[in-house]
């Protein structure tokens, strides 16, 4: 078989990870996939900054457009919605696969790159972009298909959740932890999206559309952030011996859909009060499954380039056979409800 090319698109905390991954498990990766990865090229705003010694330098690359247009698969690590967007439709229309952590882009325009990528017959997947290294997004989109999802919830926002159990457990104000989780790699280059819940919402509405086959978008999310958490919210809590969570819940009912981002105080004893750290915990509450638990590192260069790399190797061996994932069809009507009301 010919060697896989794979286009990395940002070599930033998780880019660089990823192409840490691939360049050092290359002959465990090519057992499995059935051909070798190959890095074709890695785009970046600056490479006099890259200085990661696996990172060949004849590799990058400013030209990212022209870079999508000579990849089997594109690994889209930039964030944020554009140019993020253009170069995604770029990749799939030139017939690569995409594999992207962007939560944002997804939650604001997947249906339609879900449809790109069906249309061009080529994959599209973001193990990455709900949990970092947790396995949420291929149980959700195939492991549970059979199954009737009734609720999803969680934490999956490391950066508040770090900053809210360093608030709890050690005292510390809000900006000392803040700055603490940006130098860990945890916190969005604008921390205001994980602090305001925008974050956390972006990952409700892309597990909403996948658990009930609807198309939510970030818009449809009731969103309240931490910011407004003081250290006598905290203390109040604790008195209480309650514990405060910032939680996204999706849930369908009767009714219809709801999805909402908000900080919730939950007794002390409850599974995802104990929850600390940057760690995430996700929820999911099925008819035939009944409860399953996810936990893990929901941030993080290594354990969300963990997440990445697993998926090269699904659309690469995908790719190898001529084949893809399972679609994701959008085709619920259910209302969608204001989670403020739940
Ligand atoms: N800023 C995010 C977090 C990164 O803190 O969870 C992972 O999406």
């Amino acid at each position: 078989n010919k060697a896989i090319k794979v286009a990395l698109l940002g070599a930033g905390t998780v880019g660089s990870q990823t192409a840490r991954l691939i360049v050092e498990q290359s002959d465990e990766l090519e057992r499995r996939i059935g051909a070798r990865l190959e890095l074709a090229g890695v785009a970046v705003l600056d490479p006099a900054a890259v200085h990661d010694p696996w990172i060949d330098k004849s590799l990058l690359t400013t030209d990212t457009l022209e870079l999508t247009t000579r990849a089997d698969i594109v690994v889209e690590l930039i964030g944020g919605i554009e140019p993020a967007r253009t170069f995604v439709l770029s990749a799939l229309n030139h017939g690569a696969s995409v594999v992207t952590a962007n939560k944002a882009l997804l939650a604001t325009h997947g249906p339609e790159l879900y449809e790109a990528a069906e249309k061009n017959g080529v994959d599209i997947y973001f193990e990455a972009a709900v949990g970092g290294a947790i396995p949420i997004v291929r149980p959700l989109r195939e492991s549970m298909v059979g199954d009737k999802i009734n609720r999803v919830m969680g934490i999956v926002n490391g950066t508040t959740n770090y900053i809210l159990d360093e608030m709890t457990t050690k005292g510390l104000p809000f900006d000392t932890v803040l700055k603490d989780a940006q130098e860990k790699g945890f916190a969005e280059a604008d921390p205001t999206a994980d602090i305001g819940g925008f974050d956390a919402a972006a990952k409700a509405a892309i597990m909403a559309c996948l658990a009930f086959n609807r198309d939510v978008r970030m818009d449809d999310v009731h969103v309240e952030g931490i910011e407004h958490i003081t250290d006598s919210d905290i203390a109040a809590a604790r008195a209480m011996n309650r514990v405060i969570k910032l939680l996204a819940v999706v849930s369908q009912n009767d009714e219809g859909i709801s999805a909402g981002v908000y900080p919730v105080m939950l007794p002390a004893e409850h599974q995802l009060a104990k929850v600390s750290g940057s760690f995430n915990a996700v929820f999911v509450e099925g008819e035939a499954s009944d409860d399953l638990m996810f936990y893990g590192r929901g941030a993080g260069g290594a354990p969300t380039a963990s997440a990445v790399t697993g998926d090269i190797v699904t659309v690469a061996r995908h790719r190898v056979l001529g084949s893809t994932g399972p679609k994701i069809p959008l085709f619920s009507t259910a209302p969608i409800v204001d989670a403020a009301r739940a």
